[in-house]
């Protein structure tokens, strides 16, 4: 599994420390009252769902929550923990959520249970945000349940994790989550909007809930809590920039019919664009398993979000001398994969006509796939992927540029410049993480 999770882990991290202790007025972020619905005498350990189809319904809810994905280490015992989250401030596990009595969550009761998953208080303390229970909050009592129907059914693994033994103090101290969440955590649950469809609240209560989407796609402030006012508008996590989803028709998803949304979220493509890195995991682990109404209200409500009201820029003129020179580099290296008028391949190569995502004002995952080439996501409905070989030896970072400014600029795209700065600083941030991974 890539790195993302520790990308997210390390940003909701940042400056925990500073907001300790402020904000003791918002108690209410730390109220576990809602976890009174649920069963508070019997442990994990000692209970085994028989219902059948509750199982199966919290299956699809650890599905949607993607609960694996970040609690399983590679190769080893699904859920058993242990996976590593590296932030600025240290290393991060995730915890071993299977049934195992010693070093899982063996005996935790269902209402432990609601309290670590919708409201960030687990068996050592505060749990920190890189655990999405800043989503999971809006999970409904029906979804809890199920969930915790199905985790009986998981096999107890024994994997003694500590958690944050690997946080630097004083990021180690859990007590400061508690001021973190006072600042930031809404512990309201979801509330439905009797004005709108059925099938826009759902996608509502997908998208904020177990989905996380907004984990990803809205961009942070420096203290690592989502920003409300540019709420799916796109945020940059690091190496990868997961890009405005609302109903913005320039960036984000206004012009792209429901259907191809859907398939993008089924099958990990559609006729403009494929899924690479975190997204590709998203769909592997998560969103292919959604039935297709779920993916319709989905689609349904993220295009209903009004998005950022800016206007798109003006395209460069084709006749400058920079676009001249990569019109004939892009025929000559690009076009028999991407297509001469930027058409691409259904569901193979990603078009750059029209597609919404290249002319995010963030050009990382153009640089990046420049750089260091991309290789497709494979799902069930399509398992094989292609490849993009990467121009890290054949171009420098002004003719990088260059070419990422045609693409973005041309058959009718507009977008603003990349610099050459840009792709230097990309090219840095990818060989630091070479010289990591050699260390
Ligand atoms: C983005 C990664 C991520 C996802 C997705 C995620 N978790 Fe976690 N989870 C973590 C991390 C990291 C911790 C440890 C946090 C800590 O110790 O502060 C954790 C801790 C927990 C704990 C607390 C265990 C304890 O002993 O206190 C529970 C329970 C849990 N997760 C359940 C779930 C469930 C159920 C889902 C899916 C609905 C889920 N997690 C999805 C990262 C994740
Ligand atoms: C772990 C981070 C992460 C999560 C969680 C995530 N995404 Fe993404 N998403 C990305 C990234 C990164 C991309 C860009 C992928 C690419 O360009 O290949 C992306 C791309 C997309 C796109 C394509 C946008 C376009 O214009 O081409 C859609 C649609 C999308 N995500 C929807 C969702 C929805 C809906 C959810 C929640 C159910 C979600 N994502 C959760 C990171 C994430
Ligand atoms: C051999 C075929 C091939 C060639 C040649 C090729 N690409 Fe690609 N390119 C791909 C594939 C396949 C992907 C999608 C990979 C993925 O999504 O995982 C891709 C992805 C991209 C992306 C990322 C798109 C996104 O949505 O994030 C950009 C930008 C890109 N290519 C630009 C170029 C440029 C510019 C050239 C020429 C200099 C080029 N490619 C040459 C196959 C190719």
């Amino acid at each position: 599994m890539a790195n993302w999770k520790k990308i997210i882990g390390g940003l909701a991290a940042v400056g925990v420390i500073a907001a300790a202790g402020a904000g003791y007025w918002a108690y209410e972020s730390l109220n576990t009252g809602r976890s009174s619905v649920a069963d508070d005498a019997v442990q994990l350990s000692d209970f085994k769902s028989a219902d059948q189809d509750a199982i199966k319904r919290g299956e699809y809810v650890m599905r949607t929550g993607d609960c694996m994905a970040c609690h399983t280490e590679h190769g080893k015992s699904p859920f058993a923990g242990g996976y590593e989250f590296k932030t600025p401030f240290g290393t991060l596990l995730s915890s071993n959520i299977t049934p195992d009595r010693e070093t899982g969550i063996g005996r935790m009761t269902e209402r432990d249970f609601f309290d670590a998953v919708r409201h960030g208080q687990g068996s050592k303390g505060f749990l920190y945000p890189a655990m999405t229970y800043t989503a999971y909050a809006k999970l409904s009592d029906q979804d809890m349940h199920d969930l915790w129907a199905y985790m009986s059914t998981v096999r107890p693994a024994a994997n003694a994790v500590d958690e944050n033994a690997g946080m630097n103090f004083p990021y180690n101290i859990r007590l400061a989550m508690a001021g973190w969440n006072m600042l930031f955590f809404d512990n309201s649950g979801f509330a439905a909007d009797a004005a709108q469809s059925e099938a826009w609240n759902r996608g509502k209560y997908i998208v904020e809930g177990g989905g996380h989407c907004a984990a990803c796609h809205s961009p942070r402030n420096p203290l690592g809590a989502e920003m409300a006012s540019k709420y799916l508008q796109g945020g940059n996590l690091g190496e990868w920039f997961a890009p405005d989803i609302t109903g913005n028709p320039h960036t984000g998803l206004g012009d792209v019919s429901n259907d191809h949304i859907v398939e993008y979220l089924k099958t990990g493509s559609n006729h403009l664009s494929i899924a690479t890195g975190p997204m590709a995991e998203a769909v592997e682990n998560s969103t292919q398993y959604l039935n297709d109404p779920d993916l319709q209200a989905i689609a349904t409500y993220l295009k209903s979000i009004e998005g950022d009201q800016k206007a798109p820029p003006a395209p460069i003129p084709a006749d400058e001398p920079a676009m001249m020179a990569s019109a004939l580099r892009y025929e000559v290296n690009c076009s028999a994969c991407h297509g001469l008028q930027g058409e691409g391949i259904p569901s193979m190569i990603p078009a750059f006509a029209g597609n919404n995502a290249i002319v995010a004002d963030d050009a990382t995952n153009l640089i990046r796939a420049m750089l260091v080439g991309a290789r497709a996501v494979a799902t069930h409905d399509k398992p094989t992927g292609a490849g993009m070989p990467s121009f890290e030896w054949k171009m420098d970072d002004r003719q990088i540029a260059e070419t990422l400014n045609y693409i973005r600029n041309t058959w009718g795209n507009a977008a603003t410049p990349v610099k050459p700065e840009d792709v230097a600083r990309m090219r840095a941030t990818l060989k630091a993480r070479e010289n990591l991974a050699a260390q």
